[in-house]
């Protein structure tokens, strides 16, 4: 008979207390299951939160960006510039509303977007740069903001790894055109399924947003765009209010979490560890992510002791088969992204993590960064 492994350690945990378990329920019992009053509250709620004027609620993160994206106006031909090293959805939201998606590499150290890189691949067709929040890492925006403004482009930012996150005192999500979250059950909040939000101050997008995330319509019976299905559940976000005064107490979690790792691996050989917070930035670690050259073996020993990690993204999406078919991407086409698709590794991360797990998981990475130097 195999051993058993000597810890069981997850690497993410969506929560789901009674309290939102009664929000949910009572929301069946009382309100219309579609654009019930809690989707309206939520929304209210969110904008407030992100300190934005509007919030429109959607059927998933994919939903909002794509829908984000339409109501700006973008469509066939115009391009949006954004990362190859992000979830795919980042990209297939862009096809999804006809457009092009348009990748430049990300920055030597960290994991996001590189502003200087972007602003050489803008053409007379670029409409939005999309700078990803990777990780829960804000991106540099004041770069982004001086280059969109400079280069007449929009910007959207996709926040769905970053619910809470700050740049420079503000919200992400609030520091673009638009904003666009995610709220997928490993997400920093969660609806209890899939859903999505997109956070704006531009009335006539958040009037466009509504209108293409409920099959178009202008009013009951009138439509006046081809729209989707794309509503939240009323349910969804009776559980989503609850998530929302959560949050903050949760990304401080994180946060002393992420302190804790750095304080453990610091100076490991052969690891490097996520970029260092700086006083612009208030990171929410959606991911803890390290790096090494030995990845593979590193995660392999930690599974063998009953860890689990993960590994986001092991392809950056421009050597997904799609992009190489009809862009003709190959390897070192974006060189930085690739290394990193080689290299990252995420350790387990959720607030109710202990710091008894996080040493374990950390002796656990020096022993396998001992084993492979
Ligand atoms: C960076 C990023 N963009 C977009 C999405 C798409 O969100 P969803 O899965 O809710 O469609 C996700 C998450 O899944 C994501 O992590």
């Amino acid at each position: 008979m195999q051993a058993k492994p000597r810890f069981n350690i997850g690497l993410m945990r969506p929560i789901i207390d009674e309290e939102m378990i009664e929000a949910g329920v009572s929301a069946l019992r009382d309100e219309r299951l579609v654009m019930g009053e809690s989707v309206h509250k939520f929304e209210e709620e969110f904008a407030r939160y992100c300190g934005t004027r509007y919030a429109v609620s959607t059927g998933s993160g994919t939903a909002a960006l794509q829908i984000a994206f339409q109501s700006i106006g973008v469509k066939n031909d115009d391009e949006v510039l954004t990362t190859p090293f992000s979830f795919f959805a980042t990209s297939n939201a862009i096809i999804h509303a006809g457009a092009q998606p348009r990748f430049a590499d990300v920055e030597n150290f960290g994991f996001n977007l590189d502003p200087r890189k972007a602003s050489e691949k803008i053409t007379s067709k670029t409409r939005v740069i999309l700078p990803v929040h990777l990780y829960g890492e804000p991106a540099r925006m004041e770069e982004f903001l001086a280059l969109a403004e400079e280069r007449d482009v929009s910007i959207v930012e996709d926040a769905c790894q970053a619910h809470g996150a700050d740049y420079d005192g503000r919200k992400v999500g609030s520091l673009g055109l638009a904003g666009c979250f995610s709220f997928y059950s490993s997400k920093n909040m969660t609806v209890g399924g899939d859903g999505g939000m997109i956070t704006t101050d531009d009335e006539d997008l958040a009037k466009a947003a509504r209108s293409f995330r409920d099959c178009g319509r202008a009013s009951r019976y009138e439509m006046c765009r081809v729209g989707f299905t794309s509503r939240l559940n009323t349910v969804n976000a009776a559980i989503g209010r609850v998530q929302l005064r959560r949050l903050d107490k949760w990304n401080s979690n994180r946060r002393g979490i992420a302190d804790l790792y750095r304080r453990e691996l610091e100076g490991v050989d052969g690891i490097t560890l996520p970029p260092a917070e700086n006083s612009e930035e208030t990171p929410v670690y959606h991911l803890f992510v390290i790096r090494s050259l030995n990845r593979d073996r590193i995660m392999k020993h930690l599974e063998e002791n009953g860890i689990e990690s993960a590994v986001h993204y092991p392809i950056p999406i421009h050597l997904q088969a799609h992009y190489r078919r009809e862009y003709g991407f190959s390897e070192g086409s974006f060189p930085e992204s690739e290394k990193l698709a080689r290299e990252v590794l995420s350790l387990p991360i959720h607030p109710m993590l202990s710091e008894q797990e996080v040493r374990q998981v950390s002796e656990t990475v020096r022993e396998a960064a001992q084993l492979t130097s």
